[in-house]
């Protein structure tokens, strides 16, 4: 049985402020939860969440990790670095980073396996735009991007990726995937995994992203394949997302 990860994706929001009520907020209600927890938040903010979050049972991580191990790379930031401050995560290949920053899928590999070298789990990011999606592409599109990441890793290291699927057209729109279309593309996933490790391949959490809300997680985590959510917007209120929690 594969335990639930319900994550928080901050992406560019918060302040020392904010984030003091947000943290508070969260870290009073969860206590004991079935699931696991964790916050990926701006990098500044880091030591911010390890201050408050240590000894809790959140979780805390980063938004990317650099390809490099250390150097003249301006403005990167180094999975020992994230080490540094006791991340567990770090998301790598968000869809954001690979539409606005133009990441390949083999740049998204390169920094999972970074990530992993450094001791932290990497939430692999994968999904089809809507154009792909119309275009009956989105087993090609996924496939691919998941392919590189597994094509660069050990079979070992299947076992220490999270995979986030989040299509693209759902990220920020208020769109989601109903259950049955994400609940296809996870065990699509899940099979690629299978076909080099089979044991990692039940293991694997693989997350569901994309407008996932209170009212609409528990149908969506209720799928056989959905081990958990990656959640955007609705993460950085307290009550939403502690919502979602419970509704894993
Ligand atoms: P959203 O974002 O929940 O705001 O759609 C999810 C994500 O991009 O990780």
């Amino acid at each position: 049985m594969r335990r639930k990860l319900i994550a928080g994706n901050w992406k560019m929001n918060g302040s020392l402020a904010a984030n003091a009520v947000l943290l508070n907020g969260l870290k009073d209600e969860i206590r004991e939860t079935k699931s696991s927890v964790a916050v990926c938040v701006p990098a500044p903010y880091l030591a911010q969440c390890q201050a408050a979050l240590a000894g809790t049972a959140i979780a805390w991580g980063a938004q990317d990790v650099s390809v490099h191990e250390s150097g003249a790379y301006t403005g990167e930031i180094s999975g020992a670095m994230l080490a540094d401050f006791a991340c567990t995560y770090a998301i790598v290949g968000h869809s954001e980073r690979r539409s606005y920053h133009g990441e390949t899928s083999e740049v998204v590999a390169k920094k999972t396996e970074r990530a992993i070298k450094s001791g932290l789990t990497p939430i692999v990011c994968v999904g089809e735009s809507l154009e792909d999606r119309e275009a009956g592409r989105t087993d090609a599109v996924v496939g691919e991007q998941i392919d590189a990441v597994l094509a660069l890793l050990g079979p070992a290291d299947l076992a220490k990726i999270v995979i986030a699927y989040e299509p693209v057209w759902a990220i920020g729109t208020g769109r989601t995937a109903t259950p049955q279309m994400a609940q296809d593309v996870h065990a699509m996933l899940r099979s690629r995994i299978a076909a080099r490790n089979s044991a990692a391949a039940e293991n694997v959490q693989i997350l569901y992203g994309g407008s996932m809300k209170p009212d609409n997680a528990g149908e969506l985590l209720a799928m056989a394949d959905i081990d958990g959510g990656l959640i955007g917007g609705a993460s950085l209120k307290a009550a939403d997302f502690l919502a979602i929690i419970r509704a894993a």
